[in-house]
């Protein structure tokens, strides 16, 4: 079974406010979304990568990303749509590898893993788990790690409840999925369908999603303290 892997990575950080694309953004020398990329490749269970960044960087994230075998097209307004186009791209990949030069297969993977160029600490030996779950015969596979704080539902800034945390569970990626069902929760969605993450999709669908431990280091560099945090890990290593 092979594995393609989807990084969206066209968002444009606004909470980042790093004053250029998140995904582009320098993390100790080496832009976020490369080194996001060359831990799915390291993980040794990707055959193929799929980035999707903002349109007027396409050429700039084909350099810095040449000589990987990665194709690159350009992501949608939302996170939702870039995944979409994405999984389009997938469906042929002989077209992607004539015109991005990125490798060629006998027909589209069987598994798909979609991986934030967000989370660029990704552990590999996480992103094998994942595909190792898909496997082994999960077709929704998502890492999850359990909250730390208690949480409360608000009103304002008025408490209503405090909410049971056991039964609660922060979702990371890569998530992973048999291709056949992501692309079936994606067209059973509309088009103009907004989901914070690929699971939920299919969650939509009634299908099972099942999570495995997911890691810290996996975490999603979303504001200047979590890509501070990410310097001091990269120091500490
Ligand atoms: N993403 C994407 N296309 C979009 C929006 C988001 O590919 N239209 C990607 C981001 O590049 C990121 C991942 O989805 O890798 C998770 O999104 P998020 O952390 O929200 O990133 P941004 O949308 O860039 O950040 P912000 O919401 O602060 O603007
Ligand atoms: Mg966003």
């Amino acid at each position: 079974m092979s594995v393609a892997a989807v990084v969206p990575a066209a968002g444009s950080g606004t909470r980042l406010g790093a004053g250029a694309p998140k995904a582009f953004v320098p993390l100790a020398g080496v832009p976020i979304v490369v080194r996001a990329v060359d831990g799915l490749l390291r993980s040794g269970a990707v055959d193929e990568v799929v980035v999707a960044v903002p349109e007027a960087l396409l050429e700039h994230a084909r350099e810095l990303l040449g000589g990987r075998p990665v194709a690159v097209l350009a992501g949608g307004a939302e996170r939702t749509a870039t995944v979409r186009r994405a999984l389009d791209l997938l469906r042929r990949p002989h077209d992607v590898a004539q015109r991005q030069g990125g490798p060629s297969g006998d027909g589209p993977p069987d598994i798909v893993l979609v991986h934030d160029a967000a989370r660029p600490l990704t552990p590999p030996a996480l992103i094998a788990a994942v595909v190792a779950a898909v496997r082994a015969g999960n077709p929704a596979v998502v890492p999850a790690l359990p909250l730390a704080d208690t949480v409360k539902r608000v009103a304002g800034s008025t408490v209503e409840s405090t909410v049971d945390r056991s039964a609660l569970r922060a979702v990371q990626t890569p998530q992973g999925f048999a291709l056949d069902l992501l692309r079936a929760a994606y067209a059973a969605s509309g088009v103009d369908a907004i989901a914070t993450d690929d699971a939920g999709l299919v969650e939509r669908m009634g299908e099972k999603v099942v999570t495995i431990p997911g890691d810290p280091l996996a975490f999603k560099v979303t504001t200047p303290w979590d890509l501070r945090i990410a310097e001091l890990l990269l120091e500490g290593s």
